[in-house]
């Protein structure tokens, strides 16, 4: 057992228990003995890690799959003290069925913070509303955030280093504060921890044609999407979006959806839209390592304009131009492979008759003047016809670095 964790633990129990167990008193109660005695100040991470390893008296552990892992370093029927460990994780925006606070141990993390209004209930597991960013921050290591349970806390991180580590103080649970609902900006709350059984096999089923390559794959969609409710439409279609896109049939599916769900369904294009760009994105963690790039990606998830970007940039990287810090990561971020010239995925126009070698500059100054709006065409991009500058723009425009040329 960590001395440092029981301490803190047993500080927490003793002044919780002088506000009678108030839950609304919890979160600023944790927030407070994090930052009294900073486990990132006080841990000595590879003596914990020796003990846990090593040491029988350890808190009884759950079987939870969030984290990377989670181990839990105190425990009491009413509260325990966990630490998350992320080594590529970046969380869904989610909110919480208990209150308390988190402390970064190590790392940083893109912490951006999220409300959802004009909300229309369709069933207990998926609502429709307004997903919006209230607020994105850079949470260096030693920072405390207060977890306020239901929709008061609805969030996302975004770890940059690997391995960030989080320490939770949390209540076991707090009483009518669930569903645990995910968010899909910008119009979707649903239930992640809710299972419909017969939806669950019917994707399975779905899949296999989709791996058989069947034909009948579109009609048949088409079918159960006019035939359906609003909640098990909207998880299949969730679900074969990906392939409908694939197949350039993603459009016909969502009108179906549209037509049999009217003002209801209003929303729920740009959501998997937004989804699809979100994901890919997200994806990117695997193969991008360098802590500014993911920094970078951390961003193009989570701001909403080109502004909002710069100003965090702006934040981590005092005293440099945040337009020009963001150009210095796009043209490291270029790669030119057997399919072309790619900044992620925004590729080089197919169609042009600009030469190889001179592609990358001119895709990059290109970024550049649509990013910085400029007025006037710089010099490189003069001997361009009308439709080469929109094919261009164009090939921004639907890729994730959108953001910044809009
Ligand atoms: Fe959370």
């Amino acid at each position: 057992m960590n001395t440092f964790f029981q301490e803190l633990g047993n500080t927490i129990l003793e002044r919780w228990k002088r506000e009678n167990f108030s839950l609304e008193k919890f979160p600023e109660l944790a927030r407070a003995a994090l930052d009294e005695r900073p486990p990132a100040k006080k841990v000595k991470l590879p003596a914990l890690m020796y003990d846990f390893l090593l040491g029988e008296d350890q808190p009884a552990q759950t079987d939870s799959e969030f984290g990377e892992p989670e181990i839990v370093v105190y425990s009491h029927p009413r509260f325990y003290i966990q630490l998350l460990f992320w080594m590529e994780g970046t969380t869904a925006i989610h909110q919480h069925e208990f209150s308390g606070a988190f402390h970064v141990l190590r790392g940083s993390s893109i912490h951006a913070h999220y409300d959802f209004d004009k909300v229309k209930p369709v069933t207990p597991h998926i609502r429709v509303g307004n997903v919006r960013l209230k607020e994105m921050e850079l949470l260096e290591t030693g920072r405390t955030v207060p977890i306020m349970s239901g929709q008061q806390t609805i969030h996302s991180l975004f770890h940059l280093d690997s391995p960030s580590i989080t320490v939770v103080v949390r209540t076991q649970h707090d009483p009518g504060t669930g569903p645990q609902f995910n968010y899909m900006p910008p119009h979707v709350g649903f239930d992640p921890h809710y299972s419909d059984k017969l939806t669950m096999r019917r994707k399975q089923l779905l899949d296999i044609l989709e791996r058989t390559e069947d034909a009948g794959y579109v009609p048949l969609l088409l079918e159960m999407i006019a035939d359906l409710d609003f909640e098990r439409g909207f998880s299949i279609l969730h679900h074969c979006m990906g392939y409908l896109q694939q197949l350039n049939q993603s459009e016909p599916v969502l009108r179906v959806f549209e037509k049999k769900h009217g003002a209801l369904a209003g929303g729920v294009a740009a959501t998997l839209k937004e989804d699809a760009r979100r994901s890919y994105i997200k994806s990117l963690r695997t193969t991008i390592f360098e802590p500014e790039h993911r920094f970078f990606l951390a961003l193009l998830i989570n701001a909403p304009t080109r502004d909002d970007l710069f100003a965090l940039v702006g934040q981590r990287f005092p005293g440099e131009s945040p337009a020009d810090v963001v150009l210095r990561w796009v043209g490291e971020l270029a790669e030119v492979s057997e399919e072309g010239l790619a900044i992620l995925d925004a590729s080089f126009p197919r169609n042009s008759v600009v030469e190889i070698d001179a592609q990358p500059a001119l895709f990059l100054r290109a970024f550049q003047y649509f990013m910085k709006r400029e007025k006037k065409l710089p010099a490189v991009m003069r001997g361009l016809t009308a439709a080469d500058v929109k094919d261009l723009k164009a090939a921004f425009a639907g890729s994730a670095l959108g953001l910044l040329t809009a």
